[in-house]
């Protein structure tokens, strides 16, 4: 067994120098101790090596060493030598397993440093002192961890034209608006209250802090109180937290209840005139064309609306559009076109006379050589597509509304339906509504005489609607 003499506070420079030394000894983890040189240690220490072997770490190890190794617990040095040693005994990726249970502590460590760093910059309070003839900002802070060469960087960016000087406990870190210099640990050395600095915290919290919004568990883990000693504006909290509840009721009876003075003059202008519904429709198209409220718009050549009268009685529905109706931005032109063509003619309905949109209007596919495979589109897409299937069906009003197949029935009404179950009648919110098949269903339909008889079952389910 042997001792590795190591600072408590010791920095990422002191650790590779030790490990590489019991890297090279092939020292093993469970032989070697980490602890502090002061100590008296039993075993020897691990001898001086002429040559250590250099050798490069895998990036994750680098960065969980740079933030573990400023934790103030004493373990970490014996962690990241074991992750070291197993990295190097051929475990390369070990680093990157956040489930070996080494490398979750030193994840958790690592984690910890992060919070401490940022409360450091976000709760360190400057203040203004003559200092012979100068102005320096003096601050004393409190760290959990050895962060100061890690959060010290922040402070000389943000505040490079000032003369600084931060001391903690851990270590002091001075700026003179050119040079950084690192000093050692301080003595507990609050700089004095500055009159200034100090009262634009507390006017800053004062009206920052919302009693409406207190939550006394978030506060406690944004704002730990470990840190509240050194922020002046902490004084405050105790009683606004205790009068938070009276300050609630004042801003109740506060709060305006009435229409402001001006509201009459607006409600009195007269109300500009609706545009005619088909002008509506047409800007509603205009709209749909650069839709871009889910991807689909991204593959497809074009969007395309819904066409037919404005003051259409009976709206048909559809999918998507397919591979022809994309290239030529019209619905159903394409093979379910012309058979839907061909069923409306029989049932005695003009297709003139109606308005034939889909449920979503960029057609779906996925490329296979040169063809566009249709695919359907998902829960997502549809819902996106929704609003403008709503505003088509809010300005054209049909007295009747058919949904051709699964997708439009669900997007009409708002949930998944089974064609083969619930064919027929159904309400779609306050339309009526009339479920049936999709065409494209009976092209492909494999053999003839099912795709006839579906076709006929088809072409009565339009007849019932035509005498609807
Ligand atoms: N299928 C549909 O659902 N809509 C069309 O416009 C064309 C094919």
């Amino acid at each position: 067994m042997y001792w590795a003499p190591m600072p408590i506070d010791a920095d990422a420079v002191q650790f590779r120098a030790m490990a590489r030394r019991c890297l090279t000894l092939d020292i093993a983890p469970p032989k070697v101790s980490f602890a502090s040189p002061d100590a008296a240690s039993l075993f020897d220490r691990v001898p001086e090596v002429d040559a250590p072997a250099s050798f490069s770490v895998p990036k994750a190890y680098a960065e969980l060493l740079k933030l573990a190794i400023c934790h103030q617990a004493p373990d970490r040095f014996s962690l990241l030598y074991d992750v070291l040693w197993r990295i190097r005994h051929g475990e390369a990726s070990l680093a990157d397993n956040p489930a070996d249970a080494a490398v979750a502590r030193l994840n958790d460590y690592a984690h910890n440093v992060r919070r401490d760093i940022h409360k450091m910059h976000a709760f360190l309070r400057f203040r203004e002192q003559r200092v012979d003839d100068r102005t320096v900002f003096t601050s004393w802070f409190e760290p959990k961890h050895f962060i100061l060469h890690e959060a010290v960087p922040f402070f000389v960016d943000r505040f490079s034209t000032m003369e600084w000087f931060i001391a903690t406990p851990i270590g002091t870190a001075a700026w003179n608006g050119s040079e950084l210099v690192y000093g050692p640990p301080a003595e507990r050395t609050p700089p004095p209250a500055d009159a200034v600095l100090d009262e634009t915290w507390l006017t800053y919290y004062r009206t920052t802090f919302n009693p409406a919004r207190l939550r006394l568990k978030a506060l406690a883990t944004e704002m730990p109180r470990h840190y509240w000693v050194n922020m002046p504006e902490t004084q405050l909290i105790p009683a606004m937290v205790a009068g938070s509840g009276r300050r609630l009721q004042e801003m109740a009876a506060r709060a305006p209840d009435l229409a402001p003075r001006f509201a009459g003059k607006i409600a009195a202008r007269p109300a500009a005139p609706l545009p005619p519904v088909a002008d509506a429709l047409s800007a509603v198209k205009e709209e749909i064309a650069h839709c871009r409220r889910c991807l689909l718009h991204c593959a497809a050549t074009q969007a395309v609306p819904g066409e037919g009268p404005a003051d259409a009685a009976l709206m048909l529905v559809g999918e998507q559009p397919g591979d022809a109706e994309d290239l030529a931005g019209r619905p159903f032109v394409g093979p379910a076109g012309q058979l839907l063509d061909r069923a409306l003619a029989e049932a005695g309905l003009d297709r003139d006379r109606l308005y034939l949109t889909n449920a979503v209007k960029h057609f779906k596919y996925e490329p296979r050589g040169k063809r566009r495979i249709h695919q359907r589109p998902n829960a997502g897409e549809v819902q996106s597509c929704k609003w403008w299937l709503n505003r088509e069906i809010a300005l054209v009003r049909p007295r009747l509304i058919v949904a051709l197949g699964a997708t439009a029935a669900g997007a009409l009404s708002g949930r998944a339906v089974s064609v083969t179950k619930e064919r027929g009648p159904m309400s779609f919110g306050e339309a009526q509504g009339f479920v049936t098949v999709h065409p494209s269903f009976l092209l492909r339909l494999p053999d003839d005489s099912a795709r006839e008889r579906e076709y006929r079952n088809f072409v009565a389910d339009l007849g019932r609607v035509a005498s609807a």
